[in-house]
């Protein structure tokens, strides 16, 4: 195979057969492809994308450049869920004991956060003791004892994608749709669950910012999967505000906390309902939406949720008492709060400047292996359409030193813009896009 054929077929715009993918992905994860020859042909990917049978040719690829996660001795149907990424993005560590308290089976591999966007494993990582590397055989037991376990993606798993992200990362071509699609669907699939859930991103907070480019990822993907015998459900999330209000490693956990107590935000509220029903569904527990949220609503109320969580930290050695004590996550020493002096409306939340706020604040990480402080972040007062009373904080600033508070607590307001006048909320949930017969374009 002739890898400056294969680039130049790419630039024009040609499709490539599925040997001819495979095989340079192949040479590639084993050292025989040189770096600038698979930048070029991401480049040529970037500007001339790949057809669904092509990206789906290299997440099978990318799939068998590592092993496979068997997930059959966990028993039953087992789901994951998965976002693009996004700020203040705490929807897992609500829904994942949701879901598992309503019988669902959850199983899921994260990964860390980069730049604005933060991760799960990060933000779990902020509990004391918590481990986040399970072995395959600690993963699958939990899942059966508990019904939920998440743990950082084995490096067995996909070795291909962890290459290639690197160098798309340094090469402008993350943002590609099927690059991207191959990415997020190679891990999924090699993670072994048998439904995916997945929560796409759009706005200014996301990979993402274009709703129909959005929408023709979420297509592909279930697509993909569906190709590999798996089943997903993608939802269209809004992420041009951050979702719930903390942002910040320990601040979601707390507010992950005061959710499954049933004092969340109820944008949080709602799209964890909604992806539960789905998952509900998906694993065959209730099939019927509104039925599966009124059981999801039940078991916020009783507290069954919360106490799923609180086993769940236990299962993977955190320290449990910070369910009852969320003091006991870790603090930052400068706190300031925003207030406004007179009664108003949040307007506008720009989710990229608070994201890259709180990235210099400590809580997300430039580059790979950067560590993160667990401990600061901003909580914002509301979201869009949400009403401030005077002297309510409308944000508050936790920082590690007194530079960092009083530089972001600038940049918050500069992200934040407020009005006199009622404003409309908007809803977290954009669109669904579930099964075949949704597609046809
Ligand atoms: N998340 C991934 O795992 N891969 C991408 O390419 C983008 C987001
Ligand atoms: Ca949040």
């Amino acid at each position: 195979m002739r890898i400056p054929e294969l680039i130049r077929r790419k630039r024009d715009g040609e499709s490539l057969g599925e040997r001819e993918i495979e095989e340079l992905i192949t040479a590639y994860v084993r050292g025989e492809v040189p770096d600038y020859q698979m930048a070029a042909f991401l480049m040529a990917v970037y500007f001339r994308g790949m057809t669904e049978e092509e990206t789906a040719a290299l997440t099978r690829a990318m799939v068998r450049s590592g092993e496979q996660a068997d997930l059959r001795t966990v028993g039953g149907v087992t789901v994951d869920k998965h976002s693009t990424g996004g700020v203040g993005d705490t929807t897992t560590l609500v829904l994942l004991p949701l879901a598992a308290s309503a019988g669902v089976r959850v199983a899921k591999m994260s990964g860390r956060g980069l730049g604005f966007t933060g991760g799960t494993l990060d933000k779990l990582a902020a509990i004391p003791g918590f481990r986040t590397e399970l072995s395959v055989a600690e993963f699958t037991a939990q899942i059966r004892r508990i019904g939920l376990a998440v743990t950082g993606q084995s490096p067995a798993l996909v070795p291909a994608d962890g290459r290639l992200y690197a160098l798309r990362d340094v090469t402008a071509t993350v943002e590609s749709i099927p690059l991207i699609a191959s990415s997020v669907m190679s891990k999924k699939i090699a993670a072994g669950a048998d439904k995916i859930v997945l929560d796409v991103k759009v706005g200014r907070g996301a990979l993402i910012r274009d709703r129909d480019r959005a929408e023709e990822l979420g297509r592909l993907m279930v697509q993909i999967a569906r190709r590999a015998g798996r089943e997903a459900t993608v939802f269209l999330t809004d992420m041009d505000q951050p979702l719930g209000l903390a942002v910040g490693n320990a601040l979601e956990v707390a507010e992950a906390i005061r959710t499954l107590q049933g004092r969340g935000h109820p944008a949080l509220v709602e799209l964890c309902l909604e992806l539960g029903a789905e998952m509900m569904r998906l694993a065959g527990v209730e099939a019927d939406p509104d039925r599966a949220k009124e059981i999801l609503l039940k078991k916020l109320e009783s507290g069954e949720a919360l106490e799923k969580f609180r086993e769940w930290v236990r299962a993977q050695g955190g320290d449990e008492r910070i369910v009852d004590d969320p003091s006991r996550l870790p603090a930052a020493p400068f706190v300031q709060a925003i207030q406004s002096d007179v009664d108003v409306y949040i307007r506008d939340v720009d989710a990229l400047r608070l994201g890259r706020c709180a990235a210099k604040l400590g809580a997300g990480r430039q580059r790979k292996g950067d560590a993160v402080d667990p401990s600061v972040g901003i909580v914002m007062g509301g979201r869009v359409g949400d009403r401030i009373e005077r002297g309510r904080p409308v944000a508050v600033v936790h920082a590690a030193s007194r530079e960092d508070l009083s530089a972001a607590v600038e940049e918050v307001r500069q992200a934040v813009s407020l009005s006199r006048e009622k404003v409309p909320g908007r809803p977290a949930v954009i669109a669904r896009i579930a099964g075949v017969d949704t597609f046809g374009r």
